[in-house]
């Protein structure tokens, strides 16, 4: 397991089959989810893409390293497991210096899709991951807690037109500012574009039920209920605010650790609202939305 600025990720030589192959397998994960590939810098991303559009250039340029995947046309050299037959390749370039350094000692790219078991909440420390998958692999590289603490943003072209496929830890504003209006497509369908758009993701185990606050906890009065506030203090014996200060970058640092908190209480259900839906709050919102929707 490796540490990124986002979470952490389970890799495995991205040329190498039958490496893949037991990404799949540790992780539980269905096959037609394709795998992200980590690179050292853009000058190796080309290595493994093709026919890559100006705006990939323009945001890779601005945004690289740093929590932006962008989808590809992909080279031969990247086996048909790492995309599930897809003919387009994410890539990204992460923002930690260890797993910098590693990839630079490598001669090969990594793919690594989040360290956690298919459908959990993603990992932003080493004990996320030691806690689920210790007896599985090798190594967990202890990089510390993530700073971003949420997901690369996924970002593919399709015809003339820039889409954002997964919002993430790079805000669509912020994308915006370099190459103008993109479509958010987000939608879970049957034969998703980027299978991170299934609804049951990033769920604890635990029920989530998304409100208002004030008005769960009246209504579930007498159950064990959690509170995860974003920045309200609810009085309540369990219960984890995102951000006291009402920061949404802190906010996001702490999502995951926070559901993977309040999962291991003495509760029944947890309760939750939405943070303002602005920059990185969008991609909190899906998270909570999405965790909301077993
Ligand atoms: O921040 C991140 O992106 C983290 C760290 C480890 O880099 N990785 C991550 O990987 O979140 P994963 O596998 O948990 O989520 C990657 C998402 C999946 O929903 C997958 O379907 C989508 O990216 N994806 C990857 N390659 C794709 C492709 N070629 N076409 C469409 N979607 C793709
Ligand atoms: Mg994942």
């Amino acid at each position: 397991a490796i540490p990124t600025e986002t979470v952490y990720g389970l890799a495995a030589n991205a040329l190498e089959s039958t490496a893949i192959a037991k990404i799949f397998t540790v992780k539980n994960r269905p096959q037609f989810d394709p795998l992200i590939v980590h690179v050292a810098s853009w000058h190796d991303a080309l290595q493994l893409a093709t026919d890559v559009p100006p705006r990939a250039i323009t945001l890779a340029q601005k945004f690289w390293p740093g929590p932006l995947t962008l989808l590809l046309p992909k080279k031969d050299i990247i086996p048909d497991l790492v995309t599930s037959g897809l003919d387009r390749v994410g890539l990204r370039c992460p923002n930690h210096k260890m797993t910098q350094q590693l990839l630079r000692q490598t001669s090969f790219p990594l793919a690594a899709p989040s360290a956690n078991p298919f459908g959990y909440v993603s990992p932003t420390t080493p004990v996320h991951v030691q806690e689920q998958l210790a007896d599985k692999i090798a190594y967990i590289l202890d990089g510390g807690n993530c700073a971003v603490g949420i997901e690369s943003t996924i970002v593919g072209f399709e015809e003339d037109e820039a889409v954002v496929y997964r919002m993430g830890g790079l805000a669509v504003e912020d994308i915006e500012k370099e190459i103008g209006k993109v479509r958010v497509s987000i939608h879970s369908t049957s034969n998703p574009k980027a299978p991170g758009q299934l609804q049951s993701h990033y769920a604890p185990r635990k029920k989530v039920l998304l409100g208002r606050i004030a008005e769960l906890l009246s209504r579930f009065r007498g159950i064990n209920a959690g509170v995860l506030s974003f920045q309200k203090d609810y009085a309540q014996p369990f219960q984890v605010i995102l951000s006291p200060k009402g920061n949404m970058e802190e906010a996001a640092q702490h999502l995951f650790s926070a559901l993977r908190t309040l999962d291991k209480m003495p509760i029944d259900i947890i309760l939750t609202e939405l943070v303002p839906d602005a920059g990185i709050g969008r991609a909190i919102n899906d998270r909570l939305k999405r965790a909301a929707a077993t």
